[in-house]
């Protein structure tokens, strides 16, 4: 069985390239790729700006919705048919890619494969980052800054759902509108002048337990000051710089925690034990349409470099999806 796959030979190129499919691995299945999901990481690996680890696929792709077409030895959960979405460890932008079987969530009937590819990177990125480093209880109040994005229009809904009082921010009072109706209880609009007084005439100055940074840069301090005693702070992006200044008094002050991550260099054993918790927490909620995956656009595979475009210029709401399905 042949693969097409993307190679970025410059950043510029996007070529198909056909070679043999690869098999899976202990533990691992192969997935017949009907759709991949878009992340600004693959933008940055095209650039050149992001290598991938060592260990991982050169084929750029994080996660992938299909058909398990191959299981390999020590598989117990998955068989050849079943519908699923998952994390690649890359090679996802391909005709059939390899996956941890523990990095599958089952797809059900009411989802179709272009809103499977939507959820892997987005479900794990919030559990890891939100619920399991920012420790958001029931009761609390998160900002998930960027509601409109990928990762933060999943993250607005999983945290309605888990009990929370969820804020966010996006980009112009219609997409501020827009997060709301998934279930924001207040959004600031970035674009405008000081973020804070915003979140202060709306009465949260102060209030937030846990924040989701995906910008870094001056948000950094704007999300200290609007921090509650003992908030926590996790920065997972730097489209507003990787370079902030901040005023440590007010860290002492209110004995707040500030941490990060990056999904692409965790341990594939935390990943799965997520998955094992997003099965138990999320997954049913998605299932029974609480949490919807939003597609904006899906672009053919051939069109690769189009939609990491439509992602430059940030137009899109939700997830940008590639269809991979070559020739079928
Ligand atoms: N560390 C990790 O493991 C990890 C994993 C996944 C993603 N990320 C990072 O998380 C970020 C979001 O990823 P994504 O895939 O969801 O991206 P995306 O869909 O392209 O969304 C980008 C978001 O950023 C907002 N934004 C753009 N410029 C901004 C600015 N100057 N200040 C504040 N917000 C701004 C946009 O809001 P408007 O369009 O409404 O203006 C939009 O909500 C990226 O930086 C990505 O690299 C990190």
């Amino acid at each position: 069985m042949n693969r097409h796959y993307i190679a970025f030979t410059t950043p510029e190129t996007a070529d198909i390239v056909t070679d043999s499919a690869p098999t899976p691995k202990s533990g691992e299945v192969l997935i017949k790729v009907s759709h991949a999901g878009i992340n600004r990481a693959d933008m940055l690996q095209r650039l050149g700006l992001y290598p991938p680890p060592e260990d991982a696929s050169p084929i750029p792709g994080l996660e992938v919705a299909g058909e398990v077409i191959a299981v390999g030895a020590e598989c117990v959960h998955l068989q050849k048919g079943d519908r699923v979405c998952a994390l690649t460890h890359g090679g996802g932008y391909a005709s059939v890619a390899r996956a941890r079987e523990d990095h599958c969530l089952s797809l059900p009937e009411t989802l179709t494969y272009e809103q499977g590819a939507a959820l892997p990177e987005a479900l794990l990125t919030v559990w890891y980052n939100v619920f399991e480093r920012g420790q958001l209880a029931e009761g609390e109040t998160v900002l998930i800054h960027g509601g409109s994005s990928g990762i933060g229009s999943i993250g607005v809904q999983m945290a309605r759902v888990m009990g929370s009082i969820v804020l966010s921010t996006a980009g112009s009072a219609e997409r501020c509108e827009a997060v709301r109706a998934l279930g924001a209880r207040f959004a600031a609009n970035h674009r405008k002048e000081n973020l804070s007084a915003q979140f202060k005439s709306a009465g949260f100055a102060g209030q937030v337990d846990v924040i989701l940074d995906i910008a870094g840069g001056d948000l950094v301090q704007t999300n200290l000051d609007l921090a509650a005693p003992d908030g926590r702070i996790v920065c997972i992006g730097a489209m507003r710089g990787m370079q902030s200044e901040i005023n440590l008094a007010t860290l002492f002050m209110k004995r707040l925690t500030l941490t990060g991550s990056t999904l692409r260099r965790l341990e594939t054993t935390e990943r799965a034990r997520c998955f094992s918790a997003i099965r138990d927490h999320i997954w049913p909620r998605v299932v029974a349409g609480d949490i919807c995956p939003i597609v904006d656009k899906v672009y053919p595979l051939n069109k690769v470099l189009d939609a990491h475009e439509h992602m430059r210029l940030g137009t899109h709401f939700g997830k940008l999806v590639l269809d991979c399905q070559i020739g079928r």
